[in-house]
Protein backbone atom coordinates (compact mmCIF):
# COMPACT_ATOMS: atom_id res chain seq x y z
CA UNK A 1 0.00 0.00 0.00
CA UNK A 2 1.37 3.66 -1.07
CA UNK A 3 0.96 5.56 2.24
CA UNK A 4 0.06 9.32 1.75
CA UNK A 5 3.01 10.83 2.66
CA UNK A 6 3.78 14.72 3.13
CA UNK A 7 7.20 15.88 3.69
CA UNK A 8 7.05 19.44 5.39
CA UNK A 9 9.93 21.43 5.51
CA UNK A 10 10.50 21.90 9.16
CA UNK A 11 9.40 20.14 12.47
CA UNK A 12 6.93 23.29 13.80
CA UNK A 13 5.27 23.04 10.41
CA UNK A 14 5.46 18.68 10.74
CA UNK A 15 3.56 19.36 14.25
CA UNK A 16 0.98 21.95 12.83
CA UNK A 17 0.15 19.81 10.08
CA UNK A 18 -0.33 16.64 12.50
CA UNK A 19 -2.47 18.91 15.22
CA UNK A 20 -4.69 19.74 12.24
CA UNK A 21 -4.76 15.73 11.53
CA UNK A 22 -5.85 15.08 14.74
CA UNK A 23 -8.36 17.78 15.49
CA UNK A 24 -10.27 17.16 12.74
CA UNK A 25 -10.30 13.61 13.68
CA UNK A 26 -11.47 14.37 16.81
CA UNK A 27 -14.34 16.55 15.83
CA UNK A 28 -15.55 14.47 13.20
CA UNK A 29 -15.79 11.56 15.42
CA UNK A 30 -17.16 13.18 17.91
CA UNK A 31 -20.14 14.85 15.30
CA UNK A 32 -20.65 11.13 13.88
CA UNK A 33 -20.13 8.86 17.13
CA UNK A 34 -20.58 11.21 19.77
CA UNK A 35 -16.75 10.20 21.39
CA UNK A 36 -12.75 10.18 19.37
CA UNK A 37 -11.09 7.45 20.53
CA UNK A 38 -7.06 7.92 19.63
CA UNK A 39 -4.23 5.41 20.40
CA UNK A 40 -1.21 7.98 21.44
CA UNK A 41 2.23 7.08 20.39
CA UNK A 42 5.48 6.72 22.95
CA UNK A 43 8.72 7.97 22.17
CA UNK A 44 10.17 11.79 22.18
CA UNK A 45 8.77 12.34 18.83
CA UNK A 46 5.04 13.26 19.31
CA UNK A 47 5.85 15.63 22.77
CA UNK A 48 5.89 18.45 20.80
CA UNK A 49 2.76 17.76 19.29
CA UNK A 50 1.32 16.92 22.25
CA UNK A 51 2.18 20.15 23.61
CA UNK A 52 0.88 21.87 20.48
CA UNK A 53 -2.58 20.04 21.33
CA UNK A 54 -2.78 21.65 24.79
CA UNK A 55 -0.64 24.89 24.46
CA UNK A 56 -1.66 26.55 21.26
CA UNK A 57 -5.16 28.16 22.45
CA UNK A 58 -6.86 27.47 18.83
CA UNK A 59 -5.72 23.69 19.25
CA UNK A 60 -6.92 23.52 22.74
CA UNK A 61 -10.31 24.90 22.39
CA UNK A 62 -11.43 23.26 18.82
CA UNK A 63 -9.88 19.62 20.84
CA UNK A 64 -13.79 18.17 21.77
CA UNK A 65 -11.39 17.29 25.44
CA UNK A 66 -14.53 15.85 27.49
CA UNK A 67 -15.44 13.56 24.41
CA UNK A 68 -11.86 12.11 23.66
CA UNK A 69 -11.04 8.63 25.08
CA UNK A 70 -7.12 8.54 25.22
CA UNK A 71 -5.17 4.84 25.06
CA UNK A 72 -1.61 4.54 24.24
CA UNK A 73 -0.23 1.55 21.76
CA UNK A 74 2.51 0.69 23.54
CA UNK A 75 4.48 1.18 27.15
CA UNK A 76 6.88 0.52 28.66
CA UNK A 77 7.30 -2.09 31.74
CA UNK A 78 7.18 0.92 34.37
CA UNK A 79 5.21 2.70 36.83
CA UNK A 80 3.41 5.43 35.76
CA UNK A 81 5.74 7.62 37.39
CA UNK A 82 8.92 6.20 35.79
CA UNK A 83 11.31 9.00 33.14
CA UNK A 84 10.79 6.28 30.58
CA UNK A 85 7.15 6.01 30.58
CA UNK A 86 4.96 6.68 27.76
CA UNK A 87 1.85 7.70 29.66
CA UNK A 88 3.58 10.27 32.02
CA UNK A 89 4.98 12.12 28.62
CA UNK A 90 1.77 12.51 27.48
CA UNK A 91 0.17 13.60 30.58
CA UNK A 92 3.12 15.86 31.37
CA UNK A 93 2.90 17.51 27.62
CA UNK A 94 -0.65 17.57 27.14
CA UNK A 95 -3.21 15.75 29.31
CA UNK A 96 -3.15 17.20 32.70
CA UNK A 97 -2.69 20.68 31.13
CA UNK A 98 -6.39 20.36 29.79
CA UNK A 99 -10.44 19.19 30.79
CA UNK A 100 -9.79 15.64 29.64
CA UNK A 101 -12.10 13.06 32.17
CA UNK A 102 -9.91 11.25 34.57
CA UNK A 103 -12.11 8.34 33.10
CA UNK A 104 -11.13 9.18 29.21
CA UNK A 105 -7.64 7.64 30.45
CA UNK A 106 -6.91 4.31 29.88
CA UNK A 107 -3.13 3.88 30.39
CA UNK A 108 -1.37 0.55 30.49
CA UNK A 109 -0.46 -0.24 33.74
CA UNK A 110 3.33 -0.87 33.11
CA UNK A 111 3.87 -1.04 36.98
CA UNK A 112 2.40 -4.84 37.07
CA UNK A 113 5.25 -7.18 38.33
CA UNK A 114 4.40 -9.58 34.91
CA UNK A 115 4.23 -7.34 31.58
CA UNK A 116 1.86 -10.43 29.81
CA UNK A 117 -0.53 -9.65 33.19
CA UNK A 118 -0.30 -5.92 32.08
CA UNK A 119 -1.03 -6.71 28.28
CA UNK A 120 -3.47 -9.05 28.93
CA UNK A 121 -5.07 -6.66 31.22
CA UNK A 122 -5.43 -3.58 28.24
CA UNK A 123 -6.51 -5.89 25.89
CA UNK A 124 -9.46 -6.65 28.55
CA UNK A 125 -10.01 -2.80 28.63
CA UNK A 126 -9.85 -2.58 24.91
CA UNK A 127 -12.51 -5.75 24.75
CA UNK A 128 -15.05 -4.05 27.18
CA UNK A 129 -14.95 -0.12 25.90
CA UNK A 130 -15.29 -1.47 22.52
CA UNK A 131 -17.50 -4.02 23.13
CA UNK A 132 -15.93 -6.51 21.16
CA UNK A 133 -17.01 -9.61 20.17
CA UNK A 134 -14.02 -12.46 19.78
CA UNK A 135 -11.74 -11.88 16.74
CA UNK A 136 -12.81 -8.56 16.24
CA UNK A 137 -10.48 -5.85 16.72
CA UNK A 138 -10.93 -2.55 17.86
CA UNK A 139 -11.07 0.53 15.44
CA UNK A 140 -9.62 3.24 16.59
CA UNK A 141 -9.95 6.81 14.95
CA UNK A 142 -6.99 7.90 14.71
CA UNK A 143 -3.44 6.04 15.75
CA UNK A 144 -0.35 7.98 15.89
CA UNK A 145 3.04 5.91 15.07
CA UNK A 146 6.84 7.02 15.69
CA UNK A 147 9.07 5.38 13.89
CA UNK A 148 12.92 4.37 15.03
CA UNK A 149 16.29 4.45 13.25
CA UNK A 150 15.56 0.73 13.08
CA UNK A 151 12.20 0.86 11.38
CA UNK A 152 10.38 -0.27 14.69
CA UNK A 153 7.16 1.01 15.33
CA UNK A 154 4.83 1.13 18.85
CA UNK A 155 6.92 -1.80 20.32
CA UNK A 156 7.18 -4.17 17.12
CA UNK A 157 11.03 -4.22 16.96
CA UNK A 158 13.05 -6.12 14.12
CA UNK A 159 13.04 -10.21 15.25
CA UNK A 160 10.82 -9.64 18.21
CA UNK A 161 7.84 -12.20 18.63
CA UNK A 162 5.22 -9.77 18.68
CA UNK A 163 5.56 -9.05 14.82
CA UNK A 164 3.92 -12.91 14.13
CA UNK A 165 0.80 -12.23 16.19
CA UNK A 166 -2.43 -11.64 14.52
CA UNK A 167 -4.99 -13.05 17.05
CA UNK A 168 -4.35 -11.05 20.03
CA UNK A 169 -4.84 -7.45 20.56
CA UNK A 170 -1.86 -6.42 23.21
CA UNK A 171 1.35 -8.28 24.05
CA UNK A 172 3.98 -8.12 26.08
CA UNK A 173 6.98 -8.18 23.83
CA UNK A 174 10.92 -9.31 24.84
CA UNK A 175 13.02 -6.59 23.50
CA UNK A 176 16.23 -8.46 23.59
CA UNK A 177 18.34 -5.28 22.49
CA UNK A 178 16.93 -3.13 25.00
CA UNK A 179 17.25 -5.98 27.68
CA UNK A 180 13.68 -4.73 28.46
CA UNK A 181 9.53 -6.08 28.42
CA UNK A 182 7.35 -3.75 26.22
CA UNK A 183 3.55 -3.68 26.09
CA UNK A 184 2.76 -3.23 22.45
CA UNK A 185 -0.21 -3.00 19.88
CA UNK A 186 -0.32 -5.94 17.63
CA UNK A 187 -0.36 -5.49 13.80
CA UNK A 188 -3.65 -6.15 13.38
CA UNK A 189 -5.13 -3.53 16.29
CA UNK A 190 -3.24 -1.24 14.23
CA UNK A 191 -4.16 -2.23 11.10
CA UNK A 192 -8.12 -1.92 11.93
CA UNK A 193 -7.26 1.48 12.92
CA UNK A 194 -9.20 4.21 10.58
CA UNK A 195 -6.32 6.09 10.43
CA UNK A 196 -2.59 5.63 11.37
CA UNK A 197 -0.32 8.45 10.80
CA UNK A 198 3.59 7.89 11.72
CA UNK A 199 5.42 11.24 12.85
CA UNK A 200 9.20 10.80 11.50
CA UNK A 201 11.38 13.72 11.92
CA UNK A 202 15.09 13.95 11.93
CA UNK A 203 17.79 12.63 10.00
CA UNK A 204 18.69 9.43 11.72
CA UNK A 205 15.49 8.30 10.59
CA UNK A 206 16.27 8.82 6.60
CA UNK A 207 17.78 4.93 6.03
CA UNK A 208 15.09 3.82 7.99
CA UNK A 209 11.91 5.63 6.52
CA UNK A 210 13.15 4.73 2.83
CA UNK A 211 14.07 1.44 3.63
CA UNK A 212 10.25 1.16 5.16
CA UNK A 213 8.39 2.64 2.18
CA UNK A 214 10.64 2.08 -0.88
CA UNK A 215 12.70 -0.44 -0.02
CA UNK A 216 12.04 -4.28 -0.48
CA UNK A 217 9.43 -5.86 1.81
CA UNK A 218 11.33 -7.24 4.70
CA UNK A 219 9.20 -6.72 7.60
CA UNK A 220 11.25 -8.54 10.36
CA UNK A 221 14.13 -6.13 9.34
CA UNK A 222 11.67 -3.27 9.52
CA UNK A 223 8.48 -3.97 11.05
CA UNK A 224 6.95 -0.24 10.50
CA UNK A 225 6.41 -2.08 6.65
CA UNK A 226 3.42 -4.26 8.66
CA UNK A 227 1.41 -1.52 9.10
CA UNK A 228 -1.17 -1.23 6.46
CA UNK A 229 -4.66 0.10 7.24
CA UNK A 230 -7.44 -2.78 6.22
CA UNK A 231 -9.85 -0.10 5.67
CA UNK A 232 -8.36 3.38 6.91
CA UNK A 233 -6.08 5.72 5.70
CA UNK A 234 -2.24 5.66 6.19
CA UNK A 235 -0.45 8.83 6.31
CA UNK A 236 3.41 9.76 7.08
CA UNK A 237 4.36 12.89 7.88
CA UNK A 238 8.01 13.38 7.61
CA UNK A 239 10.04 16.43 8.03
CA UNK A 240 12.79 17.38 5.38
CA UNK A 241 15.10 15.42 7.41
CA UNK A 242 13.83 12.22 7.73
CA UNK A 243 12.57 12.11 4.12
CA UNK A 244 16.08 12.67 2.81
CA UNK A 245 16.72 9.46 1.25
CA UNK A 246 13.19 8.94 -0.07
CA UNK A 247 13.49 8.62 -3.76
CA UNK A 248 9.79 10.08 -4.61
CA UNK A 249 7.30 12.53 -2.99
CA UNK A 250 4.28 11.82 -1.33
CA UNK A 251 1.23 9.51 -3.05
CA UNK A 252 -2.20 10.10 -2.09
CA UNK A 253 -3.12 6.98 -1.18
CA UNK A 254 -6.53 5.90 -1.46
CA UNK A 255 -8.61 4.11 1.33
CA UNK A 256 -11.44 4.00 3.49
CA UNK A 257 -11.64 7.25 6.38
CA UNK A 258 -13.55 5.75 9.07
CA UNK A 259 -14.40 2.83 11.36
CA UNK A 260 -17.11 0.16 9.58
CA UNK A 261 -20.59 0.70 10.71
CA UNK A 262 -19.85 -1.96 13.52
CA UNK A 263 -17.27 -0.71 15.77
C1 LIG B 1 8.25 4.03 22.23
C2 LIG B 1 7.56 4.24 20.92
C3 LIG B 1 8.49 3.94 19.80
C4 LIG B 1 8.89 5.29 19.24
C5 LIG B 1 10.10 5.15 18.35
C6 LIG B 1 10.60 6.54 17.92
O1 LIG B 1 7.61 3.59 23.18
O2 LIG B 1 9.44 4.39 22.27
O3 LIG B 1 6.40 3.68 20.80
O4 LIG B 1 7.95 3.16 18.77
O5 LIG B 1 7.80 5.83 18.52
O6 LIG B 1 11.11 4.50 19.09
O7 LIG B 1 11.01 7.19 19.10
P1 LIG B 1 11.43 8.74 19.07
O8 LIG B 1 10.19 9.50 18.73
O9 LIG B 1 11.91 9.02 20.46
O10 LIG B 1 12.50 8.88 18.01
Amino acid sequence: MTPDIRILQRPEELFEAAAELFVGAAQRAVADKGRFCVALAGGSTPRSLYRLLAGERAWRDAMPWEESHFFWSDERHVPPSHADSNFRMAMEAMLSNVAVPPSNLHRIEGERERAEETASLYERTLREFFGLMPGEFPCFDLALLGMGSDGHTASLFPGTAALDERDRLVVSNRVEKLQAERITFTVPTLDNAAHVVFLVTGKDKADALAAVFEGPYEPAKFPAQLIRPVHGRLTVLADEAAAARLARGGVRAPGGDGCPSRS
